[in-house]
């Protein structure tokens, strides 16, 4: 609703700091406010929907070395933000950090491979006791909060997800999945996961005939070099009963005993006996070529980025060969190859 009127709107929240609503039919813009701290524009010109810069941008331009906010990674990068139309909010992860660039006086040469931006560009030191960010929820039209719930130790890179029963969803860089008061931006529970969760939380129906939905976070370990945002993504499923009909400790208690019940690891399809075997077989018979625990393949390619949605492919190309990889179907059982997969597959974590 805009001034009173319902109106077909699009709502970014953008890297730079301003939260735009367009009108969808025609691509006016209606509003665009900052959401997060941005100094590098004092207001977006409705009329134009340019910036109107402020003299950081201008101090930037004439080659001085300046701090802008927000920083590269944006206010809001790729995480999917929540619109709940029952109470007309957005839901969202707010980064606050502050980039330091200045613009190269000449443009460095191109190489093939390397990064190639023509600015130096680092990250300002945080100031202690500052939020990294927020998880919060705000107006569209003037992007004031409802609430800010502030992140001391981690930004958080999850999506939120907004559903009837008048909770949103999130995760922390700290590995909780967390539940939160749509209203009150409190914390109502959360699941200590095992790892930082970084990807869209996210309600899927299981079939019409059962009232139960799963909701599901997925999450990927931060850190350990060489393994990172490869291998590492696991789903996690917690079944809750997100029904608006259904209370509220209704919800929570289904979705903290079905927790307690089943933890994460235990919902991941590979066994961790069947992890340490393929691990063991890859170790002999694959790390001449494939390398040491995957890592610095010789000649052969990277297992960390093989597709793992294409285990018949893997289970085919070992087991009958592919161009110069000989077969291994005759020297390896079904179930030793099926281990080997469970390695590949899970980055040989478990
Ligand atoms: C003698 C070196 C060598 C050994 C040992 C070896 N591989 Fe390979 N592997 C290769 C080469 C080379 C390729 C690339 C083949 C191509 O696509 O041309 C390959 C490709 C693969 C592929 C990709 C196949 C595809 O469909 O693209 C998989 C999976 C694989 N190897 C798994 C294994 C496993 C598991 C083992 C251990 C049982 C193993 N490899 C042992 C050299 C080797």
């Amino acid at each position: 609703m805009v001034d009173g009127v319902k109106r077909k709107v699009l709502m970014h929240a953008d890297r730079n700091g301003f939260l735009y609503t367009l009108d969808r039919t025609n691509g006016k813009l209606i509003a665009a406010n900052p959401y997060v701290k941005v100094n590098w524009a004092e207001r977006i010109d409705l009329t134009t929907a340019r910036p109107v810069e402020t003299d950081v941008a201008k101090r930037l331009r004439a080659g001085e070395k300046v701090e802008v906010k927000p920083r590269w990674t944006g206010g809001k990068n790729w995480m999917p933000m929540a619109f709940n139309p029952n109470t007309g909010r957005l839901y969202l992860a707010m980064l606050e950090e502050t980039s330091v660039y200045q613009l190269n006086k000449e443009l460095p040469v191109y190489k093939a491979g390397e990064r190639y931006m023509g600015v130096e560009n680092t990250t300002a030191p945080r100031t202690p006791g500052e939020p990294w960010g927020y998880f919060g929820a705000l107006d569209p039209l003037t992007a004031r909060p409802k609430w800010k719930l502030p992140l001391m130790d981690l930004p958080s890179w999850s999506g939120m997800l907004a559903t009837a029963g008048g909770l949103v969803f999130s995760g922390r860089s700290t590995g909780e999945f967390v539940a939160i008061d749509e209203d009150t931006g409190s914390i109502v529970w959360q699941f200590k996961t095992g790892s930082g969760i970084n990807a869209a939380d996210h309600l899927h129906a299981q079939g019409p005939a059962v009232r139960q939905r799963a909701l599901g976070a997925r999450r990927r370990d931060l850190g350990e070099e060489g393994n990172r945002g490869q291998s590492a993504s696991r789903w996690i499923g917690l079944d809750v009963c997100p029904d608006a009909r259904l209370n509220r400790a209704k919800i929570i208690l289904t979705a903290w005993l079905l927790a307690l019940a089943q933890p994460a690891s235990a919902q991941d399809p590979f066994k961790p006996e069947q992890v340490k075997s393929g691990s063991e077989t890859y170790a002999r018979h694959c790390a001449p070529c494939h390398g040491p625990r995957m890592a610095d393949p010789e000649g052969a390619p990277d297992l960390r980025k093989f597709p793992r949605d294409q285990r018949e492919r893997f289970l085919t190309s070992v087991s009958k060969g592919k161009n110069s990889m000989p077969p291994w179907g005759d020297l390896l059982k079904a179930d030793e190859i099926e281990a080997l997969w469970a390695y590949v597959a899970t980055g040989g974590r478990n």
